[in-house]
């Protein structure tokens, strides 16, 4: 029996006493004296001037200019909503977390969708990667599982994710294009990063332009594990499979409804939801022995390759069900802190180094995001069950700590908490055996950026081809600098020949014989290139 600290399974209710109910009561101050004129500033005499003295102005005033708070660095772009998952049966084989193990559960969770590149105005209809972040509030702790609606990602190595964002992201001189990749600094960067060659056909295709965020399958993208009861470790992908199906847009509907109506999937999804039509998914998992680790042609721990489903099946084994609005925008959808470093017992991370630098990133960027150290006290934020540690003070604090101890060891007690043993609920990291040199380089069981990328584009029906290329066409007919919509031919070229001629004949350009060998200083000066890249 695990012990929890606070039994209380519904998030809804501790989000209750953080609700304001205004109607029928005095407006005040933020200070609590009741205000008895909001529209008119305090004068000398009825012609002014106004007077330094009005506190409630003053306070007005102060307050809005202080609305805003700064928008995501990715993904700005989201609509969230409340809902609970239950697991079909138990999985207590593989995992001990107690929300995976226990079929009479239902885990309260939050999820938020959201486009990556556009500002949090810009259209829900972009052609762009979608977000997928689910924070379970389970009864050991928060697990988020922070994902997207592709299996596969841009970069292998986290190093690089400044550098995506910078090229995907309107370009710095004119701010132009807002919310779309059809531009020279992303194609450039592409065109250079030749393990986005997978990433770009998910992005490319029919995938990129969803038709709600209801029809959307999620992707955790990275091999995560699962560890039992026992310690013992089975690698994990996980998934959300729609129960409405997976449907897209055509790029001619997506163009207009960007134009008719940029909340096109914020509206899908509320009136959805007011409407009783809860949107549901089911949780799929992909299980690998770890003794199955190199058994693949590809790496477990490269992020831009799928495990195919014929080699390892998605089992099916819980559903979510998102079934309320939130009643604050800003204060949930907004205010909510996803990270992937969220989890709880019975669930670990892998060497994966896009996982091991995004571990780093979010907790980074929400200090800034929410203001200081204490965004998890936000009433979104907070775990269902009560947190105790040393941790104190920092701007904005909410928790009154009592007594006089905040450190340990100690002596004096005071009501201090312990720490928990791993049969306690504690959480123990799994004892992964790590004896290596320490090197700035990449594996070679990272080379191969084609073969998966070929087997997507061949997994598509021919009219899904078409769109390919056609999305191709349209974006690289966007890039003004010749030289880059040539070297994304060579590019397409090692992926398929039918795909780059089609994307060539559009362009008018000849594909070349030979593809540029991408540039790439992310290897010593002195060391052989073949150590640290592919030569294609
Ligand atoms: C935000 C997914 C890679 C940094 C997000 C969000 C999602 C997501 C879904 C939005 C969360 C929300 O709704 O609030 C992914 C996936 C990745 C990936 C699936 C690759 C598999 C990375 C990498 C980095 C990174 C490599 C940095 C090294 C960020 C940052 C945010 C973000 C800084 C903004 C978080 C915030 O302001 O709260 N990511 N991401 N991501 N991601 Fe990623």
């Amino acid at each position: 029996e695990i012990p929890v600290n606070q039994p209380d399974n519904d998030k809804l209710d501790h989000l209750e006493p953080h609700k304001e109910e205004a109607a029928g009561a005095f407006m005040t101050t933020n200070h609590g004296v009741k205000i008895n004129d909001d529209q008119n500033s305090l004068k000398s005499g009825e012609r002014g001037a106004s007077l330094l003295e009005d506190f409630i102005l003053r306070e007005k005033i102060t307050h809005f200019d202080h609305e805003r708070i700064p928008e995501r660095v990715v993904h700005a772009r989201g609509s969230g909503a409340h809902g609970v998952f239950k697991v079909y049966e138990s999985l207590s084989e593989i995992t001990k977390a107690h929300f995976l193990s226990d079929p009479s559960l239902e885990t309260p969770v939050f999820v938020r969708f959201s486009t990556v590149a556009g500002s949090r105005g810009s259209t829900d209809l972009a052609r762009d990667v979608r977000g997928f972040a689910v924070k379970f509030y389970t009864q050991e702790g928060n697990f988020d599982l922070v994902g997207n609606n592709m299996p596969v990602f841009f970069i292998q190595d986290a190093i690089k994710f400044p550098d995506l964002v910078h090229a995907v992201k309107p370009e710095p001189d004119n701010e132009i294009p807002q919310a779309a990749s059809a531009h020279d600094t992303f194609w450039d960067f592409i065109s250079l990063m030749p393990e986005s060659a997978h990433m770009i056909m998910w992005v490319m295709s029919d995938r990129a332009i969803p038709r709600s965020y209801r029809m959307m399958e999620g992707f955790g993208v990275h091999t995560f594990r699962l560890i039992n009861a026992k310690g013992e470790s089975n690698f994990v992908k996980f998934h959300w499979k729609p129960l409405l199906g997976v449907h897209s847009v055509a790029w001619d509907e997506a163009q207009k409804i960007s134009g008719k109506d940029p909340d096109f999937h914020r509206r899908d999804l509320w009136d959805a939801i007011e409407s009783g039509n809860f949107p549901e998914w089911e949780l799929g998992i992909q299980v690998v022995p770890e003794a199955d680790e190199h058994k693949f042609d590809f790496d477990l721990l490269d992020s831009t390759k799928i495990i195919p489903e014929e080699l390892v099946p998605v089992q099916r084994v819980g559903k979510l069900t998102l079934n309320r609005n939130p009643d604050n925008f800003f204060a949930e959808t907004e205010q909510v802190a996803f990270h992937i470093g969220h989890v709880v017992p019975g669930i670990d991370f892998t060497n994966d180094p896009l996982l091991q630098g995004r571990l780093f990133s979010y907790t980074d960027t929400q200090l800034i995001r929410l203001g200081g150290p204490n965004f998890q006290e936000i009433p979104i934020n907070r775990p269902i069950v009560s947190v105790h540690n040393n941790q104190r003070d920092g701007y904005m604090r909410q928790t009154i700590n009592r007594g006089k101890v905040s450190y340990s060891p100690n002596s004096l007690g005071d009501g201090a908490p312990y720490q928990a043993k791993a049969q306690e609920g504690g959480y123990t990291s799994y004892p992964e055996k790590i004896d290596a040199r320490k090197v700035r380089a990449r594996s070679k069981s990272f080379f191969d950026h084609f073969s998966q990328a070929r087997l997507f584009f061949n997994s598509q029906s021919d009219p899904e081809k078409n769109h390919i290329i056609d999305a191709l066409s349209f974006e690289l007919g966007k890039v003004k600098t010749v030289a880059i919509r040539e070297r994304m031919l060579g590019i397409l070229s090692l992926i398929d020949k039918s795909l780059a001629s089609g994307v060539g004949y559009a362009l008018g350009l000849t594909v070349p014989q030979q593809p540029e060998q991408p540039i790439n200083h992310s290897y010593p000066a002195d060391a052989d290139p073949k150590d640290y890249q592919p030569v294609i």
